[in-house]
């Protein structure tokens, strides 16, 4: 196995390796498990090409990783699934392999894709890494871009450092969604995506290196006026996603990319989805609290 550095170099580390000289869909050794980590602690995003899973490889994989996470938390009716493991359905796809209609509820909440985040921020116990799997991709568009937020942090000035240092997010589903106008969340979706607390800056378990925890899910910040807030945000990810920091990741069936959502944002980037499969599938890692649980003061 060999990893290439392909984003920008942002310092003593790296940001986005591709990594050859491994089948990914067979039983990994406990060494290629390791080097793996190793390069996920690096690298931060790892691509790999040529890796033809089966749902059930996919998630044989993931699991040398941790935990997964539960693929439910959105808008889809359990019935409504078209995958059966527990994988999230990255695709423009109902379950009979229709397109989504331009209107269907989930096509909507998919869009929300789009707005810069770390995946399951929004949960108490967000995620660690996110494993997406291209099965089938667009002629042209729908790209993944990755910006580092390692090297936002230390891009911020001292007194921007000691600002956020200290501060305490709140993440919600219904605040990504609730900026795209998205709010037709029934009852059970209000209660199920009720908003959950975060640092704002957080360390790396094994390097201790710091980063900023952004995300679109963020919609208040503890002791701070709402508007005051959520424009520090907006600042703050205008200031993470500049280009000299970030990778696109142009997919080509059999990709697998694998990203650390504790040290990274990504998005998706628009396609003609009315027009052309889509057809990602995600395995996500369970990570830890960055908060000891409290419940959020009314
Ligand atoms: C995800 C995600 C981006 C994309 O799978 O978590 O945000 O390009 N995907 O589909
Ligand atoms: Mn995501």
């Amino acid at each position: 196995m060999h990893i290439t550095q392909i984003g920008p170099s942002n310092g003593e580390w790296g940001f986005v390796g591709e990594v050859d000289g491994i089948d990914l869909t067979r039983p990994l050794t406990p060494p290629e498990v390791a080097a793996i980590e190793r390069g996920m602690d690096r690298y931060a995003v790892l691509v790999f090409h040529q890796q033809f899973f089966t749902d059930e490889q996919q998630v044989a994989f993931s699991l040398n990783f941790g935990d997964l996470e539960a693929a439910l938390a959105n808008v889809t009716r359990p019935e409504d699934r078209r995958l059966k493991l527990n994988i999230a359905d990255i695709s423009n796809l109902d379950k009979d392999n229709e397109i989504l209609a331009r209107d269907d509820k989930r096509r909507m909440f998919n869009l929300g894709n789009m707005l810069w985040h770390s995946d399951s921020s929004f949960k108490a116990t967000p995620a660690k890494y996110s494993l997406l799997s291209g099965r089938a991709v667009p002629r042209t568009g729908g790209d993944t871009q990755f910006a580092d937020m390692r090297a936002a942090y230390a891009s911020f000035a001292a007194d921007i450092q000691a600002l956020i240092d200290p501060l305490i997010c709140h993440h919600s589903l219904l605040y990504s969604r609730g900026q795209l106008g998205f709010d037709t969340f029934t009852d059970d979706e209000r209660i199920a995506f009720a908003p959950v607390r975060q640092r704002l800056v957080r360390h790396h378990p094994v390097t201790r290196q710091p980063s900023v925890f952004l995300s679109s899910h963020i919609g208040v910040i503890e002791g701070m006026p709402t508007p005051e807030a959520r424009m520090l945000i907006r600042d703050l990810t205008e200031a993470a996603t500049q280009p000299h920091l970030t990778h696109t990741h142009r997919w080509r069936a059999g990709d697998l990319v694998m990203w650390d959502n504790r040290t990274t944002m990504h998005r998706a980037r628009r396609f003609n989805d009315g027009g052309e499969i889509r057809d990602l599938r995600r395995t996500t890692i369970e990570g830890s609290p960055t908060l000891l649980p409290e419940p959020i003061p009314a």
